[in-house]
């Protein structure tokens, strides 16, 4: 990536602000999270999905699901934001982020500051129960599971389960939300392989688009401007580049 990428796309975005921004797993590698498909350490490289996370699994083999597949997702619940989630809750403070539509379920968004963060992937702050929809805190999930109690129950008898969207599941409504800014907003695309949908449908609707991505993407082509590095190390060059405007 060259200085004059950061200095155009800088000029573009700042031309162009507001922008909608869409990650994906490749904002959060750098506080300690695999992403999905990087060869040797995404994490379908170890599971399959369809086998651990599925709602199928859920339903059909809950001492997988509770057993393997939320225990994986849980085992980066330590993790912290790094500089490119903090860099983006100031963009939103200074008017020029609209919103973060978000593929990862880590809620490191929320806890870098942003306010305006569309989970469309769901997140693991929380359960619910399948029989009577009562909410329950990943904690209580989390103790049932360590008891022995698979697959946790709610006092009503019904199945609790974890927020997160499983294989299978449909979109939560912030999806139409952010469809909705999509057609409206330039959209920024931080870590994602764009290969999943229908959250690949976004950078199709926006009227217009930059990458930043470690590899390439098959939405490259479409990009104003592509910006191939590490989130952080990029988004801090572009902050210094706008703050210079
Ligand atoms: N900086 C920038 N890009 C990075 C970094 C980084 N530090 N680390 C990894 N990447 C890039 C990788 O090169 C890859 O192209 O981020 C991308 C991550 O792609 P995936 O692993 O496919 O993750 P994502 O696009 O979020 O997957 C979407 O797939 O399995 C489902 O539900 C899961 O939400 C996930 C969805």
């Amino acid at each position: 990536m060259k200085r004059e990428d950061i200095h155009g796309a800088a000029r573009f975005l700042f031309s162009c602000k507001p922008w909608l921004v869409l990650t994906g797993a490749g904002i959060s590698t750098e506080s300690g999270i695999p992403d999905f498909r990087t060869p040797q350490t995404g994490l379908w490289e170890h599971y399959d999905p369809m086998e651990i996370l599925s709602r199928g699994v859920l339903l059909h083999r809950p001492e997988i699901f509770y057993g393997v597949g939320l225990q994986v997702l849980l085992s980066f619940e330590k993790a912290q934001p790094n500089r490119a989630h903090y860099i983006l809750a100031e963009w939103e403070k200074r008017g020029w982020v609209e919103g973060v539509v978000t593929q990862n379920i880590d809620s490191l968004h929320h806890r870098a500051g942003s306010q305006r963060v569309m989970e469309i992937h769901g997140h693991l702050r929380s359960g619910y129960c399948l029989r009577c929809a009562k909410q329950f805190p990943m904690e209580e999930l989390e103790k049932q599971v360590m008891q022995g109690q698979i697959p946790p129950r709610c006092p009503c008898g019904g199945v609790i389960r974890p927020e997160v969207v499983l294989f299978g599941d449909l979109l939560p409504p912030c999806f139409e939300e952010a469809v909705q800014l999509a057609h409206r907003y330039p959209l920024l695309v931080i870590g994602s392989s764009l290969q999943v949908s229908p959250a690949n449908f976004l950078p199709s609707y926006a009227p217009s688009l930059v990458i930043v991505n470690l590899t390439e993407t098959p939405f490259d082509h479409r990009a104003s401007w592509v910006l191939r590095g590490k989130a952080s190390t990029v988004l801090q060059l572009l902050h210094e580049e706008l703050e210079s405007l």
